[in-house]
């Protein structure tokens, strides 16, 4: 594998305290581990994970468990599960698993002042409760208003102040490549000036890339820190932007049924 030629920081003797140093599943106290959402193979073999103080990230395949842990980890912290900040109070569904019972958080090590929790899956609910609340804070225009990418990111870089503990799912699904970077550079404002902390659940190769950070992988075999070159996102990313039209040509081999596969 190639040396990495971006320097990583996460070591660094000055490095600030995470606002949350880490989380742990209190093992002995599951009641039934064949029951949702202990059944999951990444929160069976789940103990303690240690919180970058900057950037955590979560990938995995889809349905290994980011969300379940990510949501576990913000109700906890006292978010409303379905997403915003924790003023937000209100429920469309009551759907969140009762992980967050089990986890123990340890204490912020300090004084929190912006909190958010940005759910790309419920982000129409929590814009309609912004409208409901008539919060201001979130840019000139509607979050209604805008595209789904536009209110997205309006809303992280007018609402998050700083100094904050902030916990998103999936927050690329709505958007361009381009303004991924510019989500990139929001999240490195947020940790590096203005000192807050972030979690990420994501399957983005470009957010993924953010080197002041720590990579769970969530997987059949528990949870397991990565580097940005071992993750799947980077490698079939990267593989396929390299191979294109080998990929292409089995694929369209498959579609004709002239692949063994
Ligand atoms: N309320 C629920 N009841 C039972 N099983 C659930 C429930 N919610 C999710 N699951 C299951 O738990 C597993 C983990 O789901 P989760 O949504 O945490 O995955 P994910 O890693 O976030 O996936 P994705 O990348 O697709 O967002 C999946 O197998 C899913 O079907
Ligand atoms: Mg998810």
């Amino acid at each position: 594998m190639e040396a990495k030629n971006i320097v990583y920081y996460s070591s660094e003797p000055n490095e600030p305290q995470a606002i949350f140093p880490n989380v742990s599943l209190n093992r002995d106290e599951i009641p039934n581990w064949d029951k949702y959402p202990f059944s999951i193979p990444a929160i069976q073999g789940m103990e303690k994970l240690e919180l970058h103080p900057k950037v955590t990230f979560l990938v995995g395949e889809n349905g290994s468990g980011k969300s379940t842990l990510i949501e576990g980890i913000a109700v906890k912290a006292g978010f409303n599960p379905e997403g915003g900040s924790r003023d937000f109070n209100f429920s469309t569904r009551a759907s969140h698993s009762e992980l967050y019972k089990f986890l123990e958080l340890s204490r912020p090590t300090r004084k929190i002042n912006d909190w958010y929790f940005l759910r790309a899956e419920s982000f129409y609910n929590v814009s309609t409760e912004i409208e409901n609340l008539r919060v201001s804070g979130y840019g000139p225009k509607s979050l209604h208003e805008q595209s789904h990418g536009e209110a997205f990111l309006a809303l992280a870089m007018n609402r998050f102040k700083g100094r904050g503990f902030y916990i998103m799912d999936e927050p690329e699904s709505a958007l361009s490549p381009a303004r991924q970077i510019a989500l990139l550079y929001m999240i490195h404002k947020l940790v590096h000036e203005m000192e807050s902390q972030i979690i990420i659940s994501t399957h983005s190769p470009i957010l993924l890339a953010y080197p002041e950070s720590r990579i769970y992988q969530l997987s059949d075999a528990g949870i397991h820190e990565s580097s940005y070159e071992e993750t799947e996102h980077f490698r079939i990313t990267h593989d396929f932007l390299q191979n294109r039209e080998t990929y292409m040509r089995n694929i369209m081999q498959i579609d004709q049924g002239t692949l063994d596969l």
